[in-house]
């Protein structure tokens, strides 16, 4: 019988984004017990196709970790020789000089500008600066997500898109403790996921929809209007 975990076993090991460059950031990962927090490679493979569909050159990056997402966006650049960017912003300093090494051993690190920074104050100073993305990818702690919704649509150039991860269920825990945001109860992070969804589904700037890939992807894409 199909079950759910085949479905994803399958999803994990067909098509998948992961080249030996990013499959090295993944072990560094995992070396250091982390695993999870990065996205999967089904996400990463998903990532490169929207981006190549959509023409994406300037994006933006909400939650560098140890750089796996960012590797992957930065693959997607230099396999379609694009002039674009990428902005990547991480909170904890000791990851993001752990991202920037791993991005210059693969040599990707050109694609890319990493920042220290929390992700509001950072989106706050690109809108001053009119600084408009093709895709912007919000990644970070989903208690941040209501708060940031909003900032991250207006640094949207029309059409542009908005990537959120995780969600359906939290980073890790929510495949071993089963939270997720279907079954929601009084826990502060799953409302701030459903508050998040809502906001996106009551915005008459975007289109949105919700992939049920890795734990969760909402994409919204912005209206020309
Ligand atoms: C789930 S991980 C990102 C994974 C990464 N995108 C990847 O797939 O490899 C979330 C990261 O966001 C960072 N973070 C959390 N809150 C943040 C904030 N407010 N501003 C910037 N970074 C933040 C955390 O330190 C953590 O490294």
């Amino acid at each position: 019988m199909l079950t759910e975990k085949k479905v994803r076993h399958f999803l994990e090991n067909t098509l998948d984004g992961e080249s030996t460059s990013l499959k090295l950031i993944r072990e560094k990962i995992e070396a250091l017990g982390l695993e999870h927090e990065e996205v999967f490679p089904s996400q990463i493979a998903f990532f490169k196709t929207l981006c190549l569909g959509a023409g994406v050159q300037e994006i933006l990056e909400l939650g560098t970790f140890l750089g796996y997402s960012t590797a992957g966006f930065a693959e997607y650049l230099k396999d379609t020789g694009s002039n674009g960017h990428i902005i990547t912003v991480e909170l904890d300093e000791k990851r993001a000089i752990e991202a920037t090494r791993s991005l210059e051993a693969i040599g990707l690190d050109k694609y890319v500008t990493f920042l220290v920074g929390d992700a509001s104050t950072v989106c706050q100073e690109l809108s001053t600066k009119k600084k408009k993305f093709d895709l912007v990818f919000l990644d970070v702690f989903e208690e941040c997500y209501p708060g940031l919704y909003h900032l991250c649509v207006e640094l949207l150039k029309p059409q542009g898109l908005l990537i959120i991860d995780n969600v359906l269920m939290p980073t890790v825990d929510g495949w071993v403790s089963g939270r997720n945001v279907i079954e929601p109860n009084d826990d502060k992070l799953l409302k701030s996921l459903r508050e998040l969804i809502d906001l996106a589904a009551s915005d008459p700037k975007v289109s949105s929809s919700i992939l049920p890939l890795g734990s969760g992807l909402l994409i919204c894409s912005k209206l020309m209007k």
